[in-house]
């Protein structure tokens, strides 16, 4: 039996996946390109999706994926930068599936470069370590502090930050395999010594739950906490005393809405510095294994497990559907 021409992998009702047929993209209009997605990860907020807890409502007719990387296949008559064959990275949701009718102004250009297994990571973790550090206000010589930090994000959080010459503290869980300071009781005297005097402006928390009081514990008057992710799946609980005797600020973020707010000039420079720093190599995430499409469900048993590196779908593979 021939392979469906189009399927996509939607959330179902209980914590579990479906494939659903999906309709071929028609022809492009003058605007738009047709695109044959190749990988995509399974991410955190993948996760959270399928299992009902992601912090925007999600579209429950739509194929899961918040982000991967296709070859563009036709391209719309007024599309003069792209052309077959080119990798790109659709902005939106909806990348677990074979193939994506996208508008041009919906994707950003991969240069040639990248690796599309390194490319199909790009879109969501590097944008938003940039717009946290931004939301940060930490400046040069200035320290922040960030827990998960054998987590992309924080990866690129130290690369990022360097640039500006902000230090990064780390912090993991105990019995973490990556490398920081514990997360335990002792947390706010060993930032203060690792600090070495600098003041810590800023905490990044993607745990929630107690982590986020034990990061705000680490910050000099006036901080900033900014919780991004929800890893222990509680709600913050952070000392009052501590907000009301430093002054602290706690706000939420999330990459989709802080982009936005950008300026179409401040995004394509954040782009292109993005792409700059993967190009000069050395900013490789691990991957852990790649699936094919089909074994979906074993690709998401693996990414909830405890390990190194990120679990990929390989979109483009059609055996075994
Ligand atoms: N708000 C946004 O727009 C946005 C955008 C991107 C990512 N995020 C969030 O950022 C977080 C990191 O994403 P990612 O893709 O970079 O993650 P990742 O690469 O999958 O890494 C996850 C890391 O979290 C650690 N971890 C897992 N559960 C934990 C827990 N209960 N307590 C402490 N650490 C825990 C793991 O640590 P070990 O090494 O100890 O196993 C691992 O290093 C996620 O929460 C994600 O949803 C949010």
């Amino acid at each position: 039996m021939s392979p469906p021409a189009n399927i996509g992998l939607l959330a179902g009702t209980a914590g579990d996946i479906r494939f659903e047929p999906q309709p071929m993209p028609a022809a492009p209009g003058p605007d738009g390109l047709t695109v044959r997605m190749l990988f995509a990860p399974v991410n955190p907020a993948d996760l959270l999706a399928i299992d009902g807890g992601y912090a925007f409502a999600l579209d429950a007719d739509a194929p899961l994926g918040a982000e991967g990387v296709g070859v563009v296949e036709q391209v719309g008559s007024r599309v003069s930068d792209l052309s077959p064959g080119d990798l790109v990275l659709p902005l939106d949701r909806g990348n677990w599936t074979r193939r994506r009718a996208l508008a041009r102004d919906r994707v950003i250009a991969v240069p040639s470069n990248i690796d599309p297994r390194q490319a199909a990571m790009m879109r969501i973790n590097p944008a938003t370590a940039w717009l946290l550090l931004d939301a940060s206000g930490a400046g040069p010589d200035d320290c922040l502090v960030q827990n998960a930090a054998g987590s992309a994000v924080a990866h690129w959080v130290r690369r990022l930050a360097a640039l500006r010459d902000i230090a990064v503290i780390d912090v993991v869980r105990p019995n973490s395999s990556a490398a920081g300071l514990a997360d335990d009781e002792h947390l706010e005297a060993t930032v203060k010594v690792a600090s070495g005097g600098r003041p810590v402006r800023a905490a990044l928390d993607c745990v929630a739950g107690d982590a986020t009081g034990r990061m705000a514990a680490c910050l000099d008057t006036d901080g900033t906490v900014l919780v991004f992710g929800h890893l222990s799946g509680e709600p913050s609980r952070v000392r009052s005393q501590l907000l009301t005797g430093r002054g602290l600020t706690v706000r939420g973020f999330s990459l989709r809405p802080a982009e936005a707010r950008m300026t179409p000039a401040a995004r394509d420079a954040m782009v292109a510095a993005l792409w700059a720093v993967a190009g000069q190599g050395g900013a490789d995430l691990p991957i852990r294994a790649v699936f094919p499409l089909a074994e979906a469900e074993r690709a998401i048993a693996l990414a909830r497990t405890p390990g190194r590196g990120r679990v990929l779908l390989d979109l483009d593979a059609i055996s075994g559907m």
